[in-house]
Parts: structure tokens; C-alpha cells; sequence
């Protein structure tokens, strides 16, 4: 049997996006030992894909804006399923986390009077989105990792963890590999926070790079933990769409926030025929009222009076819209529907979307300034993810934390634009005090069995002596049944369909098999990846078959209405014996102070 090397620390940061690095910098600054592990190079994250803005009631561009407000906003756009301590949390705490960001040298945009510029974005009454052009989650990951590089933290790069160990009920460690040679390596660790971002690689469209294939859930449920909410899927209104090499790749929402105006085939503004009735009064329902928006946007006039475009409605009604345009053959030529930011000077497309300009004219050979995009929805984000206590990020399983998108409950069943990248320095600083107080609790170092660690190490090597599907193979599957039985749109008979392949793929997901040796081998990779996609799949498929509701990013075309009953539930799933069970846990009751909240103020969206 080949060795494995060993680590030992207080905590172990799994995952290297903003949640993980604002983690491993908090854990750090507590004066403990911390291993951060990276499955890909460090700096590269899906907090890169938030592009848009950071989103912090810090009322720079309107001072009409403030922590109560954000908190409706959000709460409103999960349409109330959200966590509300978590809604709260978040919304007090953003502005803190976002000046610590610039106190730690990230180079914002700027007003006139040299504070913060924020700008609109969908399901934001006020304009709230801190930002660096479109590449604001690059520069939080620049920041992040500036500030981490120094703390005195140890750094572990191209490493993909497979397996928690724990000590009785109590976590122990993890254990791993090398993506480069394959090595084995055994962490020992009195508390690990998960931070390993999305599912996104389990549809054939999405934003997600190769990295984000479910880790940290599927870690976390094999080791004990509840997974809430998996139906709850954000399809991201645009991406492109053309060429097929780029397909799914992220259209920031601040192309919307500038004031792109998306159009079919027939040159017709759309998205006037989608605005939910409930949401009607808060978006400008015709031409002229979208045009005075706009008109102060372009004219540098920060805060605005005028309701904001249909555009800036929430994503999941988007990208509803979008996939209906396209279905309904108003379609753009491959595919998608145009969004046009052509018609405003070159210039200034070119100062507020750097990267769009870019990405368009180097990867389509479309220049985005003359000419409008093509855009489609792609799979960018799951809402749900690790059950965690709100105040400390711990999940059921005792040491073991999570944070960011591989947590569950902040963002209920649509999360808002930008709303991503706050939580993740929220959640991410929490989640590494939370752990810093239980290691100083827990005090004595937990065991690690070795015949956990032997039982990790042989189910590595175990697809090297099998001869059962290529790994490839079986991913293709995968694709096939999430996009036709579990996608924008559910029902019973697809989804009840959906679940029976994926239980036979799960089957032979156990048999999955591959050759050569383990250096830069990534069908050796995907074997042990596929385990915990399949485990997001099912979690998802059968959330979705439970929610007989049509709720935020949960659309059922046999059960189209919101059900108040629904409203009050959390769908959770988790391991029992080989079975994955499934309940309903009834959300907290929200405190009074809070619901007054909802009466005081309008927000803009439900
Ligand atoms: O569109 C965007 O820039 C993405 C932002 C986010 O997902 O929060």
C-alpha cells in the first residue's frame, strides 16, 4: 500500500475562494495553527465569477439605504425562506467586512467625493453594489490572499480532499491527495471549516470552472451533517451563449445594473411581460419610465427617483423569462436573446466592463460596444448547502464548520446579486472564529483512526483494479438527466424519472474505473468527484420532487403557485446507513423587531 505524508493543525480551511481565505485569515489571526487547502492554484475561485459588486448597505450612493433595508431585500428575493438570523447577520455585518476589504488594500471604484461607488443590481432597492469594475470578486481574492500570505498560514495547492475522519461523533481531520503526482496526505486537525464553493459541474452549462464538482456537501453528508434547501438551483439569467467552447461562461449582472436592455428576435423589451404582479410597482413598467433610470445612470446622477428597468427584476424571473423567450422560438441565432449595451458610448462601456469587452471580443470576436451579446441562462449557484448554525457556521457534525456557497439557509430559495460575495467575508470570518472557540474548548488533540484513514487511502486506489465505466462516460449521464429531468423547470413525472436513473448511476458511479497511473490523471480525478456530484444530484432531484410549490429558483409546472404552508419549511436530506432520507424542519420563528421590518419599510421585492 503506498505512504501518505501527515499535517497537523488547530484548523483545516478546505477550499481557497473568499469564504475560505476570510476563514483561514480569522482562524489565524486567533493565534492558531491553520492548513488552508486549495484543489486548484491558489487565487483561483468561483468568487472571481461574482463580478458585479459586493453587496453592503453602506449607503454611499443613496443614503436612503441602510442594514434593515438589505435585510428585506434579501429575505424577499428567497421569498422568506432564508434563514433570517443568517439575513440578519449578513446584512449588519457587510459594511464592516467590505472596509476591512479596502483597509486591506482592494482598490474600489470610486465617487466623486472618493467614497465606495456602488451600483444597481437586480433585487437591490438602493443602489448597493460596491464594485472594481466587473471584476470585483478578482480583486477580493487578490485582497484576501495579499492579507492571508501573511498571517503565517500553511498553503497546500492542487490537493483534493475525499474523505473527514472524526473521532467518535467529533471531527479529526481529513484526508487526501496531490493533483500533480497523487501522494497521499493525512491532515489532523481539531476543527476543519468547509469552504468548497458550488455543485455547478453537475449540469453541461454553468459558470462553474472544473473545480466546483459538490466536495464540501458530499464531504459533509458522508460525515454526518444535514444538507437543507438542494432544490433551490440559481440559474444565472446570461451566459454566453456562442461560441460552444465559452458556453455557460458569466455575463455579469452588472451589464443589467448599467443599463442593458435585453430584447428577442423581434427587437421586443421582454422582460415588461414578465414582472410578477406582486413586484409590478417597484419596476418601471413601460419604455419612458426605464428610459428616466436610465437617463440619470448615464448622466452620472448616482441616486435615482425613477423605478428601475424590468431587467433589474430578480434572477430567478430572468432567467425564467430567457428560457421561455428562447422555448417560445424568439430566440437569438444561437440560442439565447440579445442584450444590447451598444447603444451607449464606447467609452464608457469600456470603463464600467473591462473584462466584458474582453471577454466577447477575444473568446466570440464580438465587440460588445457596436454590437449587442448573446446571452442564455447558465447554471451558476446552489442556495442550498451544509446545514450550519448561523452565529458560529458549525453544521451537526461537532468541529466541523461551513461557509459560503457549500452552506445552506442565507439566501432561501433565490439569492440576490452580489449577496454572494458578502457572505462569503461574513460567513468566512465567522466560520473561522467559530472554530478558533471550539478548538480553545475542545483543548486536547482528537484521534485519528487509522482504519478510517486505510479505508480513505484503498478507496483511492480502488479504481485502478476495477474494470467497470469509464468516468467520462458516466459524468455525460449525469448531464443528460439534470438538464432534461431536473432543470430550470420540474415536475413530478420528470423528476420521479430523474431520481430513478441517477439511483442506477449511483450504482455504477461505485464501479467507476480508470487506467494509468496517478500523476496528472484527472479520469482518476473524477472518479472520486462523481461520488459526491451524485450526492448533490439526488439531494436536488428529491428535494425538488418534495417541494410541491413553485418558490424563488424552484419552478414546478404542475404546482405553479407559492404554498404559505411550504413557506415555513426547510427540505433537508441526510445519510442513513447507504439511504439518503429526506425531511421537512420547520424554519425558526422570526423575532418581532424583525417582522416590523417588513411593515416599516416597501421593499422592492417579492
Ligand atoms: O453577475 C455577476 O456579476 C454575479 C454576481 C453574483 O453572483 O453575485
Amino acid at each position: 500500500m503506498p505512504d501518505y505524508e501527515v499535517h497537523e493543525h488547530d484548523v483545516l480551511v478546505i477550499g481557497a475562494g473568499g469564504s475560505g481565505l476570510r476563514a483561514a485569515i480569522e482562524a489565524s489571526a486567533q493565534g492558531l495553527s491553520v492548513g488552508l487547502v486549495s484543489k486548484s492554484l491558489l487565487g483561483k475561485a468561483h468568487t472571481v465569477m461574482a463580478e458585479g459588486g459586493v453587496a453592503a448597505a453602506l449607503a454611499n450612493v443613496d443614503e436612503r439605504d441602510n442594514w434593515e433595508v438589505h435585510f428585506c431585500d434579501t429575505m424577499k428575493g428567497g421569498k422568506m425562506l432564508n434563514n433570517w438570523r443568517m439575513a440578519q447577520l449578513h446584512a449588519q455585518e457587510a459594511p464592516d467586512c467590505v472596509r476591512e476589504l479596502e483597509r486591506w488594500g482592494a482598490v474600489f471604484d470610486r465617487t466623486q467625493e472618493g467614497k465606495i461607488l456602488q451600483r444597481a443590481f437586480g433585487g437591490h432597492t438602493y443602489k448597493r453594489l460596491c464594485h472594481v469594475g466587473d471584476r470585483t470578486g478578482l480583486e477580493m481574492i487578490r485582497t484576501l490572499q495579499d492579507h492571508s500570505v501573511h498571517q503565517g498560514m500553511s498553503v497546500y495547492m492542487e490537493c483534493t480532499i475525499s474523505r473527514l475522519l472524526k473521532d467518535g461523533d467529533k471531527i479529526a481531520g481529513a484526508f487526501g491527495y496531490f493533483r500533480d503526482d497523487g501522494r497521499y496526505v493525512l491532515f489532523k486537525a481539531k476543527a476543519v471549516i468547509l469552504a468548497t464553493g458550488g455543485v455547478g459541474r453537475i449540469y453541461p452549462i454553468t459558470s462553474n470552472s472544473w473545480e466546483y464538482t459538490a466536495d464540501g456537501q458530499g464531504l459533509a453528508y458522508d460525515a454526518g451533517a444535514d444538507l437543507i434547501d438542494m432544490e433551490f438551483v440559481q440559474f444565472h439569467p446570461t451566459g454566453m451563449v456562442w461560441p460552444p467552447g465559452v458556453r455557460g461562461l458569466l455575463v455579469t449582472e452588472a451589464v443589467r445594473g448599467e443599463g442593458g436592455i435585453l430584447r428577442n428576435n423581434k427587437k421586443e423589451r421582454f422582460m415588461f411581460n414578465y414582472l410578477p404582479e406582486s413586484t409590478r410597482k417597484d419596476y418601471a413598467d413601460d419604455e419612458a419610465e426605464a428610459e428616466r433610470w436610465l437617463a440619470d445612470t448615464l448622466s452620472g446622477k448616482l441616486k435615482t427617483e425613477h423605478k428601475r428597468p424590468p431587467e433589474l427584476s430578480t434572477r430567478d424571473n430572468v432567467a425564467r423569462a430567457i428560457y421561455t423567450e428562447v422555448k417560445e422560438g424568439r430566440g437569438s441565432e444561437h440560442g439565447g436573446v440579445y442584450l444590447d449595451i451598444a447603444y451607449q458610448p464606447a467609452d464608457r462601456v469600456k470603463k464600467k466592463l473591462p473584462s466584458m469587452y474582453h471577454q466577447f471580443k477575444d473568446l466570440a470576436d464580438v465587440d460588445i460596444t457596436a454590437v449587442p451579446m448573446e446571452v442564455g441562462p447558465t447554471m451558476h449557484y446552489i442556495m442550498g448547502g451544509i446545514r450550519v448554525d448561523a452565529d458560529t457556521a458549525e453544521t451537526r457534525v461537532p468541529g466541523l464548520f461551513a461557509a459560503g456557497e457549500c452552506s445552506g439557509g442565507m439566501h432561501g430559495s433565490n439569492r440576490l446579486g452580489g449577496n454572494s460575495l458578502s457572505d462569503l467575508i461574513v460567513f468566512g470570518r465567522r466560520a473561522g472564529r467559530g472554530a478558533a472557540d471550539y478548538v480553545r474548548k475542545v483543548g486536547t488533540a482528537p484521534k485519528v483512526d487509522e482504519a478510517e484513514v486505510q479505508h480513505a487511502l484503498n478507496e483511492m486506489e480502488a479504481p485502478f483494479a476495477r474494470n467497470g465505466s469509464s468516468p467520462y462516460e458516466l459524468q455525460k449521464e449525469m448531464y443528460k438527466i439534470m438538464s432534461e429531468h431536473v432543470g430550470i423547470f420540474r415536475e413530478e413525472k420528470e423528476l420521479k424519472i430523474g431520481i430513478e436513473k441517477l439511483a442506477d448511476l449511483r450504482k455504477r458511479v461505485k464501479e467507476v474505473s480508470t487506467k494509468g497511473t496517478k500523476a496528472y490523471n484527472p479520469g482518476w480525478h473524477l472518479c472520486r468527484d462523481l461520488q459526491n456530484m451524485i450526492i448533490a444530484c439526488e439531494a436536488i432531484a428529491r428535494s425538488a420532487l418534495s417541494r410541491t410549490e413553485s418558490r424563488g429558483a424552484h419552478s414546478r409546472l404542475d404546482y405553479t403557485e407559492l404554498d404559505e404552508k411550504q413557506g415555513h419549511e426547510n427540505t433537508s436530506v441526510f445519510k442513513e446507513g447507504d439511504e439518503m432520507k429526506l425531511t421537512k424542519t420547520h424554519l425558526p420563528e422570526m423575532p418581532q423587531e424583525l417582522k416590523s421590518l417588513f411593515e416599516k419599510k416597501e421593499p422592492a421585492h417579492a
